[in-house]
């Protein structure tokens, strides 16, 4: 049923997040996008819930590209062994945390290579839902030290050779400051989007590092994840055509 139109438009760039939805809800919600949505992303609710059948089973009936948003984050040796358990699932995408440190990153590349040869693997940076007091809370950093964090984690996804990473599209000039420096190009994934009406009345819910979805494309994501501003709208095929119309 994989029917997406063009490569053109941002689209075909957008990963819809299925949270908050039983299976049945997932698959009545994808039946609804039509195969215009490329990827989904399935997160933690659904795989605790129902594990790997839900994968396959959205593969098989849909056809579109699995984002698996596992964002594993433990030492080396058991991250390597759940992405050995995740063996053979058809996912194109799977995350871990970057903040597991570079040994745990390489043993999660190694594992990819051998278990999940075709599937990118993509490092969690700092999740959009954090804004500058939490940095300072967690990690004691200032709001003029925030961008010295970021870069010391870019570097580190850079320097393991991981594929891409997961990060707000506020933070894409910088990580393409640090692409030049090194010339090395990761994929870059960016969750916590909205629409311009949305920001503007506020309505982006726990999300706090937030950008529109083409003003992301425009500044470099690869790909945009949009969760709730598509699956909890009261007119998605509208929300849809607007992201078909903004390439
Ligand atoms: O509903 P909303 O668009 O906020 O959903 C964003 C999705 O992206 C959620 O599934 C969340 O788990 C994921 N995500 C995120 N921030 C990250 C990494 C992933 O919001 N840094």
């Amino acid at each position: 049923m994989k029917n997406v139109t063009t490569d053109l438009n941002i689209l075909s760039k957008v990963i819809v997040a299925l949270d908050g939805m039983s299976a049945e809800g997932a698959i009545t919600f994808l039946e609804k996008c039509s195969g215009k949505i490329p990827t989904a992303k399935i997160g933690m609710e659904l795989f605790y819930k129902h594990g790997t059948d839900i994968v396959t089973q959205i593969k098989s009936k849909f056809g579109i590209d699995i984002f698996l948003d596992l964002k594993l984050h433990d030492i080396p040796n058991t991250v390597a062994g759940a992405i050995k358990s995740l063996s053979g699932l058809p996912i194109k995408m799977l995350t871990i945390h970057l903040s597991g440190g570079g040994e745990m990153i390489k043993s999660a590349i190694a594992a990819r290579d051998k278990y999940l040869p075709d599937c990118k693997l993509l490092g969690v940076t700092y999740l959009t839902s954090l804004d500058e007091s939490a940095f300072k809370h967690i990690w004691g950093v200032n709001k003029n030290e925030i961008e010295d964090k970021l870069n010391l984690m870019f570097k580190l996804a850079i320097d393991t050779k991981i594929d891409g990473i997961v990060l707000s599209a506020n933070e894409l000039l910088t990580l393409d400051n640090i692409e030049k420096k090194t010339h090395h190009k990761l994929m870059k994934i960016c969750p916590g989007i909205r629409f311009q009406d949305e920001i503007d009345s506020n309505n982006i819910q726990d999300q706090k590092r937030v950008q529109t979805p083409d003003s992301a494309v425009k500044n470099g994501a690869t790909y945009i994840v949009m969760g709730r501003s598509l699956t909890s709208a009261s007119g998605l095929n509208e929300r849809i055509n607007k992201l078909a119309m903004m390439g």
